[in-house]
């Protein structure tokens, strides 16, 4: 778009400037190819406050006496997801390691860290409910976070437009959704049964965790590709501790923790496993 055409005045330095405050708040570095979508979000935001330009804009943000800092995140992340997105994890999780789970009455605790709206966590929950009996299945925890606080909403709240879970076959819609009636129709709705081991919570990963004990597997999908390599390193350092040893690490299509992190060995397309 032209500058003459923009409501806000909107120069390379706004754009750095933004992007210095991204890379510092989330550890994301957006690309120069972001620079009109980064107007376009964040136009929306300086309407609605009344703010005549970036600069004051970005003073609110870093203020943040009204919540503005979570709106700003919340704008300029790319929440991109799907049911049963790179569907091989899901499988994998099923057949090759829920035989490694340890045995007796302890929990088996999954991370979807970088859940967007939540599809993420609830395949892993169908891909649980569908693999092991009630017993197993109950003993199961998964956590989904996020840094945006609205698709974290989205997520706890489960319910999805049925273009959404189109690609999913009948047999499995029919047993993990309920469909919408009246003023829902078009929508389904998580069955209890998936609800009852899943919790969301915003969570930034550039911030402490405040978990008290490791996880047997972690799925840190098409989150960290606009991380630069030393946010990544400290990341999947971080996340090896998070991770029982001989843990699962699950990771995005395009992403690779080759000269980014010696605390996994790799298991396969996209697949880790945390050394001892
Ligand atoms: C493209 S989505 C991927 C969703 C899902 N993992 C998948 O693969 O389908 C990336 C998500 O990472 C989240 N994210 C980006 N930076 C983050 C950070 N610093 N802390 C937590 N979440 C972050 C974004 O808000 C977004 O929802």
């Amino acid at each position: 778009m032209a500058t003459a055409a923009r409501e806000f005045p909107y120069t390379h330095s706004d754009f750095e400037a933004v992007r210095g405050l991204l890379a510092e708040a989330a550890g994301i570095h957006l690309p120069d190819a972001k620079r009109d979508m980064v107007y376009s979000r964040l136009a929306r935001r300086l309407r609605r406050l009344r703010v005549p330009d970036f600069a004051s804009y970005l003073e609110h943000v870093r203020a943040d006496t009204d919540g503005e800092r979570r709106e700003f995140l919340n704008a300029l992340t790319t929440n991109l997801t799907a049911f049963f997105r790179e569907g091989h994890h899901f499988e994998h999780v099923a057949q090759t390691v829920l035989p490694t789970l340890p045995r007796g009455e302890d929990t088996w605790r999954f991370w979807s860290a970088g859940c967007s709206t939540g599809e993420e966590a609830w395949s892993l929950a169908i891909a649980l409910r569908e693999a092991l009996p009630a017993a197993d299945y109950q003993r199961c925890r998964i956590l989904a976070t996020d840094i945006d606080s609205s698709v974290v909403e989205r997520g706890a709240a489960g319910v999805y437009t049925e273009e959404r879970v189109a690609g999913l076959d009948a047999h499995r819609l029919r047993r993990h959704f309920l469909r919408g009636r009246g003023r829902q129709a078009g929508k389904v709705r998580v069955r209890p049964e998936l609800t009852d081991i899943v919790r969301f919570r915003q969570l930034n990963l550039m911030d402490a965790w405040p978990f008290r004990r490791r996880f047997h597997a972690v799925f840190c999908r098409n989150v960290v590709i606009y991380f630069d390599r030393d946010t990544q390193r400290e990341l999947f350092d971080r996340l090896a501790e998070a991770i029982e040893p001989g843990g699962w690490l699950y990771i995005g299509h395009s992403e690779t923790l080759w000269t980014v992190s010696e605390r996994f060995a790799p298991e396969g397309r996209t697949v880790y496993r945390r050394l001892s």
